[in-house]
């Protein structure tokens, strides 16, 4: 088994060391001293073509598994308050940045739909502020309980285009192992309302690794999803150790992943479904569809407390933890502050980081890297600068370098997880090991 440059405390031979959705993550976000003010930061990033993102740190449930940045039973004084903080922020950050043009948007959680219809409404003014959300893409995403008539009717009306729902699973002995208390027939219920309200696009999220989750069962909470259609699918490998069972031997849970991995994505390609990465899988003849950001170029204007934002030099965001008390704590903050000017927590990026981040997110899609994009953007090559790394995912049977691109194989994607870590850079890795988590 070979042994990569992974973080400190990881199980180096493990196929799954971490989600990386984002380049660098924000345990390697720090204090910024002095605080850049936000009209500097933007002033020579190109804003013809950004991305917007509202995040909504709230739940109707916590999720046993779940590490995302949200709170549960978040009262009405407090989601207005948010609101009204959101407000503040939107009217700081629309003067700093100017003149500019939105090519997509979305708003994320946690639950965006844990806001009433009412409150979703003027979620929707205030990103209209920013972007036509009638003329480009809009991705909203849902949960079972929360996906109600009322407010999907809201959604779809202000041009909702894609809607993503987590389900994890169609097997309710699943979910409750999984500590997410939900039934089947809750789920089946939602889908119903979302077809019937009408997308564009519908995201199903699946969970393999799961406590008890067998090859069988997994295939029918994939066949259940099917049956609706989705011209999207995202299949996560579960990433907090399942408290029963499984682990005992830590080989034993990455085996049930990687075989459930490789008997979802077998089923799904067999169904003609075309595969963007390791989690997410479209259906054919739906295209891309827009809401896809391309995150290796594009510039992200984050609203809301567990929102990153993202210029060519700054990736910066507001405070970060997972702990319940502490992320209470920073949204009660949040909503106090009068002050959005200034990046307060964030991450300088230079070249080496840049390429690194452009690497990074491009392998770990199926289209891969393309070379002459690369070289048009950095002026170097790929293969060189990254010549050893590169070398050493080859040898394994992960990459194969093609013309004009250079690709992962079938078994690199299984090691996306794997692959992506390995390629942060020494920076990163020192900051996110000395993370202290609040
Ligand atoms: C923002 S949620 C989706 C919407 C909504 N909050 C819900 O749960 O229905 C993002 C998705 O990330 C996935 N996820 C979160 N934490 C995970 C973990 N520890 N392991 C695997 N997948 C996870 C789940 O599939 C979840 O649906
Ligand atoms: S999985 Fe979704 S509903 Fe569950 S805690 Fe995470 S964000 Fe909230």
């Amino acid at each position: 088994m070979t042994t990569l440059a992974l973080p400190q405390g990881s199980d180096r031979t493990s196929p799954y060391q971490g989600y990386v959705y984002a380049y660098p993550h924000k345990t390697a976000y720090r204090l910024l001293d002095p605080r850049p003010r936000l009209a500097d930061v933007w002033a020579t990033e190109p804003r013809d073509a950004l991305f917007l993102y509202l995040h909504v740190p709230f739940c109707e449930m916590r999720c046993g598994f779940c590490n995302l940045f949200t709170r549960t039973g978040a009262p009405e004084e407090l989601t207005t308050a948010y609101l009204d903080a959101l407000e503040r922020q939107a009217a700081a950050v629309g003067d700093a940045l100017g003149e500019a043009r939105f090519a997509t948007a979305a708003f994320g959680g946690g639950t965006p739909t844990y806001l009433t219809a009412a409150e979703l409404e003027r979620l929707c003014d205030l990103a209209c502020r920013f972007a036509d959300l009638g003329a480009v893409p809009l991705g909203v995403e849902t949960s079972p309980a929360t996906a109600t008539t009322d407010r999907l009717t809201v959604l779809a009306e202000r041009g909702t285009t894609r809607v993503s729902i987590g389900v994890q699973s169609f097997v309710d002995s699943e979910t409750r192992a999984a500590v997410r208390p939900q039934r089947r027939a809750e789920v089946e219920a939602a889908l119903d309302r979302i077809r019937a309200v009408g997308f564009e696009r519908l995201n199903i999220d699946l969970i393999y690794g799961i406590d008890g989750q067998t090859p069988a069962s997994w295939l029918y909470s994939l066949d259940a999803a099917l049956a609706w259609e989705p011209e999207e699918l995202y299949l996560y490998p579960l990433y907090v150790r399942p408290l029963t069972g499984l682990g005992r031997r830590p080989r034993e849970w990455d085996d049930q992943r990687l075989e459930l991995y490789r008997i979802g994505r077998d089923h799904l390609l067999g169904l003609g479904y075309e595969q963007v990465s390791m989690r997410m899988f479209r259906r054919p003849g739906t295209g891309a569809g827009g809401t896809e950001y391309c995150c290796q170029t594009d510039g992200m204007v984050g609203l809301g407390c567990g929102a990153r934002s993202y210029t060519r030099d700054l990736h910066y965001s507001f405070e970060y933890a997972v702990g319940a008390g502490q992320v209470r704590g920073i949204i009660d903050d949040y909503v106090r502050e009068q002050e959005f000017g200034f990046a307060r927590v964030g991450f300088e990026l230079d070249d080496d980081e840049r390429r690194r981040r452009h690497l990074i997110q491009s392998l770990l899609q199926a289209d891969g890297l393309e070379t002459a994009a690369y070289t048009r953007i950095f002026g170097t090559d790929a293969a060189a600068d990254f010549a050893a790394e590169l070398d050493g995912f080859a040898g394994l049977g992960w990459l194969e370098h093609e013309t004009g691109s250079i690709r992962l194989t079938a078994e690199g994607l299984a090691h996306s997880d794997a692959i992506g870590p390995a390629l942060f850079s020494p920076r990163v890795r020192a900051l996110m090991d000395s993370y202290e988590a609040r």
